[in-house]
């Protein structure tokens, strides 16, 4: 496994491995855990080289402590990407991405920003797109990998790359969860004992909401989570939401055509967790 800090070095090896190999990419912010081995994984099933890059993309974080916080375990993650059979791992400095300002781009998603995080992460997606643009333009995939955790941000990655005609394949890949239901994230690891006994509860009410889409309307489903956590001594609901998959708008009613999914997050403590589940 290669390890790399500059992108003209990793940008230039790939170019030359590219012609006759296929690439395929995991962009990461560390704290590598299970979730991130399952992509890699699937990325190593139909890629001849798996690149991750790991980097804690300052532009992103709407709270200056959530960013000084996030975890940071490098040391830890190279050796589990090495067992995972990664082939090259990108670990640039914010100076080596940022050259002038650290400063996001402006994107027009068509819409799809101004949904949930957005509403909540003040310019969280201007962050995401201008690194993810960034590293597609260094890496130059065949197949780029993002969790369905944040399927929001995986929507938007999809519009960005048709927007901008990218020759890049986007793969979903399934949520990837602890044994009691909580969905893995590398926030899990700041959770105290308690808030992290609580915080499966968050999974078994989406399952509650899955198991009743069928018969419950819509308003019902929402009233019901919010009176779910209401009572809850440790976690507090940020939002809920049902919504359409592909605009990701706020659903009223159900269509009988259209894919609906339940959005949700939370905080125990000072720790956003997020999740989601499919209802149809
Ligand atoms: O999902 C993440 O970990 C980040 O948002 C990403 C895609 C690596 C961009 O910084």
């Amino acid at each position: 496994m290669q390890v790399y800090s500059k992108s003209n070095l990793i940008q230039k090896d790939i170019l030359r491995l590219k012609n006759d190999h296929s690439i395929g990419f995991v962009p990461t912010m560390g704290a590598l855990h299970k979730g991130h081995i399952s992509l890699i994984k699937k990325a190593k099933e139909t890629n001849d080289i798996v690149v991750v890059s790991i980097f804690v993309n300052p532009t992103q974080f709407d709270k200056k402590e959530d960013l000084i916080h996030y975890p940071r375990t490098l040391k830890g993650d190279l050796k589990l990407l090495e067992e995972s059979g990664c082939d090259m791992v990108f670990t640039p400095e914010v100076s080596e991405l940022y050259t002038d300002k650290i400063e996001a781009e402006h994107f027009n998603f068509k819409g799809l920003e101004n949904q949930m995080e957005g509403k909540f992460r003040e310019g969280h997606f201007d962050g995401v797109g201008t690194i993810v643009r960034k590293f597609f333009q260094i890496i130059q995939p065949h197949h780029a990998y993002f969790g369905e955790k944040d399927f929001q941000q995986l929507q938007i990655i999809r519009s960005m790359v048709k927007s901008l005609n990218l020759p890049i394949k986007i793969i979903p890949c399934e949520i990837y969860r602890e044994s009691d239901g909580l969905a893995m994230s590398s926030r899990n690891s700041r959770l105290t004992y308690d808030q992290r006994k609580a915080a499966p509860f968050i999974y078994k009410v989406l399952k509650e909401v899955q198991a009743n889409f069928q018969t419950k309307s819509i308003s019902f489903l929402q009233n019901f989570v919010e009176e779910r956590f209401k009572q809850h001594p440790i976690l507090h609901l940020e939002y809920f939401t049902i919504a359409d998959e592909k605009t990701l708008k706020t659903a009223i009613r159900k269509g009988s055509t259209k894919k609906y999914r339940a959005f949700i997050a939370v905080y125990a403590g000072t720790i956003r967790l997020i999740d989601n589940i499919s209802l149809n």
